[in-house]
C-alpha cells in the first residue's frame, strides 16, 4: 500500500459505455478500458435500457479484468475502489456498483461512489499537473449543461443548469431531424465542418433576469432545436378543427429531400448558435467571479467548434483552460477514479450499502 500515491481501481457503468481504470494518485492513467455498446443501440436511435444492463452484466468482469492486466497490477495492490454511483440508468448502474462493492469488500479496501457529473469536470486534471483554484467548472454532456463555482474539488457551487435538454441531447436530436442516425454529436460535428454557419438565422436563446435583475446563468435548448426542425422540414400545418389530438404533426416537407450541402448548413448554423449560447454564460461568468482556471469536460466537449472558441476565450480571459483530450470527454472509469482520489485524500470512502442513484447531486 502506497498510502501517499494511492492506487485506484475505478469502474464506470452508468449508461451505455462499460469501462474500468486503474489510476495511481488521481492523475496517472495506468489502465483505461472502455467496452462501448453503440452497434447494440444503433437500430433503436438511442441507448434501450434493458439490452445496456444486460451488456454490462455480460462485460464487467472482463473488463475489470484487462484493467488489472494492462496496468500490470495485482488485484491485491489496491488501495481503493471507486465506481460512478450516480446519475444514470439504474440497471446499468447496478451493475457497476455491485461489482465494485463485491472487490472492495474481498480486498477490504475502502469504497468509494463518485458523482459522473463532478467526474467530468476533472477529467481535464488526468496526467496533468494539478490546477489553481477557484475555478469555472462546465459541464457539457447527454445529460447535463451546467456551471459551477469550483472552490475546491469538494466544494462546488453551481451557477447555472438547462432548463430542457441538454446540450449533447440537442445534438442528438438535431442529428435525427437532419436524418443522421445515432450517435448524433460526433455527425453533426463532422457534417457542420462543411457548411455555412450563418446560412440559417436560428434564435440565440436569452433567458429572462432573475429577481436581483442579474441575468440568468441557466441554458436553453429546446427552442433552438424546434427552430432548426422547423427550418429543415417547414412549419407544420395547423391541426384542422375536431381533428384527434396526439395525431403527429404533418410538415411541409421531409429531410430526405435535402442534399448534403443543405444539410451541412444547417448542422453548422445549429452548432454555432448551441455553442454562442454556452459561451455568451461562460463569459458572463467570468466578469462575476475572479477565477483561475476553466474546467470543461462531458461527451459535448468534443465538439471541435466549442473547443476552439472555449480555447479562443481562455486566452482572451487568461485562463487556464482544463478541457479532456477526446478518450476522456466521453464516458470513462479514468475520470472516476481521478476524482475518487480527492475524496479518499481526505479520508473519505462510503458505506457498501450506498445505493446507485438515477439523478446527480450536483443538478
Ligand atoms: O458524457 P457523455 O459520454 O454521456 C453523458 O454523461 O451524458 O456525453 C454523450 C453526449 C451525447 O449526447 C453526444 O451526442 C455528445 O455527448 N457528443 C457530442 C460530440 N461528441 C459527443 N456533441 C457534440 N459534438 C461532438 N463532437
Ligand atoms: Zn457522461
Amino acid at each position: 500500500m502506497t498510502a501517499t500515491r494511492p492506487l485506484i481501481l475505478a469502474i464506470e457503468s452508468s449508461c451505455d459505455e462499460t469501462a474500468a481504470a486503474v489510476v495511481r494518485d488521481g492523475r496517472e492513467v495506468l489502465a483505461d478500458i472502455v467496452a462501448t455498446q453503440h452497434d447494440l443501440h444503433e437500430r433503436y436511435k438511442g441507448v434501450v435500457p434493458e439490452i445496456a444492463s444486460r451488456a454490462h452484466v455480460e462485460r464487467i468482469v472482463p473488463v475489470v479484468r484487462e484493467a488489472l492486466a494492462t496496468a500490470g497490477v495485482d488485484a491485491a495492490e489496491l488501495d481503493a475502489v471507486a465506481v460512478g454511483h450516480r446519475p444514470g440508468l439504474i440497471g446499468s448502474l447496478l451493475v457497476g456498483v455491485s461489482a465494485a462493492k463485491a472487490i472492495a469488500w474481498s480486498l477490504g479496501v475502502p469504497f468509494l461512489g463518485v458523482d459522473h457529473v463532478a467526474a467530468h469536470l476533472f477529467a481535464g486534471l488526468l496526467e496533468r499537473e494539478p490546477c489553481a483554484y477557484p475555478a469555472l467548472g462546465l459541464v457539457v454532456s447527454g445529460g447535463h449543461t451546467s456551471l459551477y463555482l469550483v472552490r475546491d474539488p469538494l466544494t462546488l457551487v453551481r451557477l447555472g443548469a438547462t432548463i430542457d435538454d441538454a446540450i449533447g441531447e440537442a445534438f442528438d436530436k438535431a442529428a435525427t431531424i437532419l436524418g443522421l442516425g445515432y450517435p448524433g454529436g460526433p455527425k453533426v460535428d463532422a457534417l457542420a465542418r462543411r457548411g455555412n454557419d450563418r446560412a440559417h438565422d436560428l434564435p440565440l436563446i436569452r433567458l429572462r433576469r432573475d429577481e436581483s435583475g442579474e441575468r440568468r446563468l441557466d441554458f436553453s435548448f429546446s427552442g433552438l432545436k424546434t427552430a432548426l426542425l422547423y427550418a429543415t422540414r417547414g412549419v407544420p400545418e395547423r391541426r384542422p378543427a375536431g381533428a384527434p389530438r396526439g395525431e403527429p404533426p404533418r410538415f411541409p416537407r421531409s429531410a430526405d429531400l435535402l442534399d448534403d450541402r443543405a444539410k451541412a448548413d444547417l448542422a453548422a448554423s445549429f452548432e454555432r448558435v448551441a455553442v454562442e449560447h454556452v459561451l455568451h454564460n461562460v463569459r458572463e461568468a467570468c466578469r462575476r467571479h475572479r477565477v483561475a482556471t476553466l474546467l470543461v469536460g462531458g461527451g459535448a466537449s468534443a465538439n471541435t467548434r466549442l473547443r476552439a472558441e472555449l480555447a479562443d476565450l481562455a486566452a482572451e480571459e487568461r485562463l487556464d483552460l482544463r478541457i479532456p483530450p477526446f478518450r476522456w470527454c466521453l464516458d470513462n472509469a479514468a475520470m472516476i477514479g481521478g476524482y475518487a482520489a480527492y475524496r479518499l485524500a481526505q479520508g473519505e470512502s462510503d458505506r457498501l450499502d450506498l445505493p446507485p442513484e438515477p439523478l446527480s447531486a450536483l443538478r
